[in-house]
């Protein structure tokens, strides 16, 4: 647990108090950077539990090493037969009460990693209160959900089984269920001394998790100096996205996912309606004022694929998301030519999917 306390000490400097002005903000956004690559790199080999990371992403020549945003690394070293139960129990639908819903079901690999829906479908048709993020890279995020009320992808396993409108499933009944089935028991002996337990259950699904990260997008490849790999329309975005200041937070490997942020730093996003539960965000984690409306900065790797945006899906465009960022977060509003040039550098962030067998 050797990174919790300098992860903690980067979220206090990285809740901006809305006295500080953009423009500071954006000038420590140069010093955030280096500090977050460096935490986030920590923590993912700390995910990994004590294996290190494989070598960055071999053959890649940094077009700039002291660049905010970076190539998705290799992924953390497993036993394949760990990532493939985890692959198994993550289509496992007697993971859910009545045995009619997987992660699979809200989490589509092959679209993306989402479900595409407004609001997710979980057991019996109950109709979600958030948009459901992908869970492709989601190894590199610094906490889960979008309040990051959980730190592992191990605890948000818990949070979406217990959930009345996902799977509204418990451990008992889920290990019962497991147990009756003599070759996956035999799977999980071959792999923990423990055997089939919660723990264990959490660990491969987890396990597997870490292994979908999605390399080798064209901007991956622009980044590690293949010159061609971006049109010029989308390399005009890449230098707008760092000008207008959207690399403040959205950075990293992931770019997002390693710090809290307010919807609504330059106006407030929730005028206009009566906010839901979701909508307070982070505040449902602490309780403390200054936390209402956080939530964790979303990852921008695969964006084109998992509209719509925003925890309440408001957005279903990334032309409208991109808008909606500019006047809220940045109080700016976005001339067609930009706008159009930074979208093509968000569609340019598509990776290469995992292809995990049926
Ligand atoms: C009924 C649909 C549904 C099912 C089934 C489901 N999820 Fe999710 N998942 C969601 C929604 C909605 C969220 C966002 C919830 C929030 O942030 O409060 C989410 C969030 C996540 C996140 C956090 C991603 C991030 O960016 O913070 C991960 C990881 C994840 N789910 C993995 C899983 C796994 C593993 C399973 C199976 C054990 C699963 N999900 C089952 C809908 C679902
Ligand atoms: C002050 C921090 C901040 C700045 C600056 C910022 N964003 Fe965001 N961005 C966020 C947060 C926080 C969210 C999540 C909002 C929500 O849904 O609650 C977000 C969400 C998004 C999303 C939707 C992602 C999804 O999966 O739903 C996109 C796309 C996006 N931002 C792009 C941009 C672009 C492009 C810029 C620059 C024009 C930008 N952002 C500037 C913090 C920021």
């Amino acid at each position: 647990m050797r990174n919790v306390k300098s992860r903690r000490t980067l979220h206090a400097r990285e809740i901006m108090p809305k006295q500080i002005t953009l423009a500071v903000a954006i000038l420590a956004a140069s010093v955030i950077a280096v500090v977050t690559i460096v935490a986030s790199s920590a923590r993912y080999e700390h995910a990994t539990s004590g294996i290190a990371a494989e070598p960055r992403v071999e053959r890649c020549r940094l077009r700039d090493p002291r660049a905010p945003l970076r190539p998705i690394p290799n992924p953390p070293r497993a036993d394949p037969r760990e990532v493939a139960l985890g692959a198994r129990l993550f289509d496992d639908k007697r993971l859910s009460s009545d045995d009619s819903i997987s992660c699979a079901s809200c989490h589509v690999l092959a679209l993306g990693g989402a479900d595409g829906r407004r609001l997710s479908v979980g057991i019996g048709g109950a109709i979600g209160a958030i948009n459901a993020p992908t869970v492709l890279n989601s190894g590199l995020l610094f906490a889960q959900f979008w309040d990051g009320r959980a730190q592992t992808l191990e605890e948000q396993i818990d949070g979406t089984l217990h959930d009345p409108a996902e799977m509204a499933s418990s451990w008992p009944d889920i290990l019962a269920k497991l147990a009756r089935d003599p070759a996956l028991v035999q799977r999980f002996r071959e792999l923990y001394p423990e055997g089939l337990e919660a723990a264990t259950v959490k660990r491969a699904i987890a396990t597997f998790e870490r292994s979908l990260l999605t390399p080798d997008s064209a901007f991956d490849r622009w980044l590690c100096s293949d010159d061609a790999a971006l049109d010029s329309s989308a390399i005009r975005g890449v230098a707008l996205f760092t000008e207008y200041g959207c690399v403040s937070c959205h950075q990293g490997v992931a770019i997002g996912g390693n710090m809290f942020q307010k919807f609504g730093v330059a106006g407030d996003y929730f005028a206009t309606r009566e906010p839901t539960a979701s909508d307070r965000g982070r505040y449902n984690v602490t309780g403390e004022l200054a936390d209402r409306y956080v939530f964790k900065v979303p990852r921008l790797r695969n964006v084109a694929l998992t509209a719509p945006y925003f925890h309440d899906a408001s957005a279903p465009t990334l032309e409208v998301a991109v808008t909606v960022m500019a006047r809220y977060q940045l109080g700016r509003t976005i001339p067609s030519d930009d706008l159009a040039d930074i979208v093509a550098f968000l569609r340019a962030l598509t990776g290469e999917l995992p292809r995990v067998a049926p």
